[in-house]
């Protein structure tokens, strides 16, 4: 990943300049939406729980203009020759595929608005396949300029709704709403506190440099082939959990002391019960970390917080791999404060809490002890807009 990220005049001049490139006319406009980094609260957001990610100053473009054809026209900096070139009322889930199927799945949610057609060009420095929503960016981004293109009265939460529904209804992979809602919601200088139940949120501010300290993140550099379908096997067995239980949510549960119910003696009601014991653990370790952040507290005193949702994730949601357990142990043994696993697991990023004078020191230390050497420093930024 580049480490330092495209401001935004300078985004919006290269997208503007690649699409009249591309399509021989100036965009009509340019959006942006950034990635996202979840500071605690992971596999919460489908078990009506609470999440508190923020944004990376990383984004994913769109520019954008309105055709006259029918058709929507796709291209990627990120993907040259996959371009995709079909007719918006042909538009159906699964097709197109590949990087392409994201904004298609926004626009297939507006068919006749859309009826025109769109040419969309997208470009970004959120990396792929490390975990931090560049997918659910460039939802964002599409939706963005969908909105603003076809005069659409989408609130922030429609926002979030339709870039969610492209991803699951028309890629097909069954997330919760935490990315898209970090994309569109976020503000720079905070995390944002949502509660995935009632769509409540509030911005908690979040100035580690203030506190002499760093949020790092690592990037394992893996991402294993079972993620899609670990993810929706989770999700599946937290779903069991919550209806033996006889609830809605498992966050509905007021804490652990319901789930010994889950050990029926079989195996599947041991794993079932490990699942929901990490659901209900993170989500109290995400009132916990708000908890300490609104009174004041030394922000280090958040790191075990984080420690204890790595070991959560690791032993009961076995969502952990060994690449990311090393990336934790390395940071943690270089004087980390915290340190855990984020997003879906199965590879993608760590986040580690550190002194600000020790991100060279434990940078190094996991490059040489787990073989990351992509680090970098993230200060919460802003959430999804229109640049220009
Ligand atoms: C992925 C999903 C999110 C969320 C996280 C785990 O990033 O897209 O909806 O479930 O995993 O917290």
């Amino acid at each position: 990943m580049s480490d330092a990220p495209a401001d935004d005049a300078a985004a919006a001049g290269a997208a503007t300049a690649a699409f009249a490139e591309r399509f021989g006319a100036a965009p009509e406009g340019v959006w942006a939406a950034p990635g996202r980094v979840n500071v605690i609260g992971e596999h919460t957001d489908y078990n009506g729980g609470s999440v508190l990610p923020v944004a990376l100053p990383h984004t994913v473009r769109a520019a954008a203009a309105r055709r006259d054809d029918g058709r929507l026209v796709l291209v990627s900096a990120q993907h040259p020759g996959e371009d995709a070139d079909v007719a918006v009322a042909d538009l159906t889930p699964g097709t197109p595929g590949g990087w392409a199927g994201y904004p298609a799945g926004v626009v297939e949610q507006v068919r006749e608005a859309a009826a025109g057609g769109l040419s969309l060009l997208v470009d970004g420095d959120v990396p792929a396949g490390a975990g931090l929503s560049s997918s659910a960016a460039l939802e964002c981004a599409a939706a963005l300029a969908v909105r603003d293109l076809l005069g659409l009265d989408w609130g922030p939460d429609d926002l979030v709704d339709v870039a969610r529904r492209a991803e699951n209804d028309f890629v097909g992979a069954p997330t919760g709403i935490l990315d898209q809602s970090a994309s569109v919601l976020c503000t720079a200088g905070h995390a944002l506190h949502l509660d995935t139940r009632d769509r409540s949120w509030d911005q908690v501010p979040l100035d580690l440099e203030a506190a002499g300290l760093a949020l790092l993140v690592v990037d394992s550099g893996t991402t294993h082939s079972h993620a899609e379908s670990g993810y929706g096997e989770r999700r599946r067995q937290c779903e069991e959990a919550a209806r033996r239980l006889g609830v809605e949510y498992l966050c509905d549960l007021p804490g652990t002391d319901a789930l010994a119910a889950l050990d029926d003696g079989t195996d599947e009601g041991a794993v079932l019960l490990r699942r929901a014991r990490h659901v209900v653990t993170e989500d109290a370790r995400v009132a916990e970390v708000v908890g300490l952040l609104r009174a004041g507290a030394d922000p280090r005193e958040t790191g075990p917080v984080l420690t204890a949702g790595h070991a959560s994730l690791r032993y009961d949601f076995e969502v952990s791999v060994p690449e990311l357990d090393a990336v934790v142990e390395a940071a943690l043994a270089a004087g980390a404060y915290g340190a855990r696993m984020v997003g879906g697991g199965f590879g993608g990023s760590a986040v580690a809490l550190v002194d600000a004078g020790a991100v060279e020191a434990v940078s190094a230390a996991v490059a040489e002890r787990a073989g990351a050497p992509r680090s970098y420093v993230v200060v919460p930024a802003a959430g999804a807009r229109r640049l220009r």
